[in-house]
């Protein structure tokens, strides 16, 4: 995989540069309330601009449905990257048409532009290879280079990812150099013990990476909504929590495979439970209970793991000598049901482990709930796409830059 350092040594002036970024932020309205993805990518921003490249950022936001969609739209991720790189940053209103051909036309060198959300196009994340090609030779038209850095969506075979680079010279921006050389570590030169933790909501999200963990990791702790689904396999009631029934043989399965591979597998013992769903807009008291995990009421429903699991956790955390964690413990989002997640967290930042946080969700809890990113080994910009790499998958946006 060449990586944007040849391009910047072969020289970059004048020439414009697709960075296919990753700019899928949190937003409330218009307002971005978690930045990590657009800072994430400035290093290869910044060093295409100074280097005198006319630089086109393009990324996908959330998931339309291949129209414009205002809800979706762009704008507010290219006045951030503007605020964070200190100047003028131009910006398209469409992604291909007449606004991006002369947005990108007027750039001068070392200017920046951003164009509209991706997916509004149609044949961005179309099926069909044929409108995929239509979409990326139209994106070709923009640029001379093509640089990836969308770590976050290389899982995707989509035009912008996974075509365009065939049509362009393409390199490795910084940001996807980083994520893979630490997953690298997480899979080829491991140090033990690899300690996992999993939150989250659905269990079979999870499924694909527990099935390749089991032969990686030494411990598993599990937690968030699909650990319901595990204590329900261990022949628990769970109330009204969250549970994936029709995932208990699986779950099963692995619980099997992992007493025979001598992976260890840790599970909630309390749990804050509550017969309702916090209000996260007002964030109004919630008075949860704690009980064990094996008591949960009928009528009640899991919502954060409890006081002695947070402990119990910590203890599994603190001999590792590698960590990777992906999803909250429980609905973080409620400062009743932040402990959980926030002892993950701290754990991790007492633990002197290679510590790899995995996940929009984790990424974005470990920043809200108020914690310094850069104590952690590594906070990755990739949800799926960090799980399916470690799932040993091909991805699509790594395999399209390798050639
Ligand atoms: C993510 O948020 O994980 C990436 O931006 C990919 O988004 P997607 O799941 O909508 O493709």
């Amino acid at each position: 995989m060449k990586t944007i350092d040849e391009l910047l040594a072969g020289g970059v002036a004048g020439k414009r540069v697709f960075v296919r970024a990753d700019l899928n932020v949190p937003l409330d309205g218009t307002t971005i309330t978690d930045d990590g993805r657009i800072r994430a990518v400035l290093p290869t921003v910044k060093a295409l601009a100074d280097a005198g490249a006319r630089v086109v950022v393009a990324s996908h936001l959330g998931r339309p449905k291949g129209t414009p969609d205002p809800a979706f739209s762009l704008a507010p991720a290219a006045t951030r990257l503007g605020e964070l790189l200190g100047a003028d940053v131009r910006f398209a209103t469409d992604t291909v048409g007449e606004s991006a051909r002369a947005t990108v036309a007027e750039l001068t060198d070392g200017q920046v532009a951003v164009v509209e959300n991706l997916r509004f196009n149609a044949g961005e994340t179309a099926k069909d290879d044929a409108e995929r090609a239509a979409f990326a030779d139209r994106l070709a038209e923009l640029a001379d280079v093509y640089v990836g850095d969308g770590f976050g969506a290389v899982h995707r075979k989509h035009a912008s990812v996974y075509d365009l680079p065939g049509k362009l010279p393409h390199y490795a921006g910084h940001l996807i150099a980083t994520e893979v050389g630490v997953l690298k570590k997480l899979t080829d030169e491991v140090e033990r013990p690899y300690v996992v933790v999993l939150g989250g909501a659905k269990v079979s999200d999870k499924l694909g990476v527990i099935d390749h963990l089991l032969e990686k990791a030494d411990r598993i702790l599990i937690g968030g909504g699909m650990a319901y689904t595990f204590l329900k396999a261990q022949g628990h009631e769970v109330g009204i929590s969250l549970l994936q029934e029709d995932q208990v043989p699986a779950v099963k399965e692995y619980m099997k495979r992992a007493e025979e591979r001598g992976v260890e597998f840790v599970f909630p013992v309390d749990v804050l439970v509550s017969a309702e769903f916090p209000d996260l807009k007002t964030k109004a008291p919630a008075h949860p209970t704690t009980v064990a995990a094996t008591a949960i009421p009928a009528d009640q429903e899991g919502l954060d793991i409890g006081p002695e699991t947070r402990k119990l956790y910590a203890s599994k955390l603190a001999d590792a000598a590698t960590v990777f964690w992906n999803g909250p413990m429980g609905v973080f989002e409620h400062p009743d049901y932040a402990e959980g997640t926030k002892a993950v967290a701290q754990a991790l930042l007492d633990s002197p482990a290679f510590t790899v946080v995995g996940g929009g969700d984790s990424a974005a809890a470990v920043r809200l709930l108020g914690f310094d990113e850069k104590a952690f080994g590594h906070i990755s910009t990739g949800g799926g796409a960090s799980l399916e790499y470690l799932e040993g998958k091909t991805l699509p946006g790594l395999a399209a830059l390798e050639d």
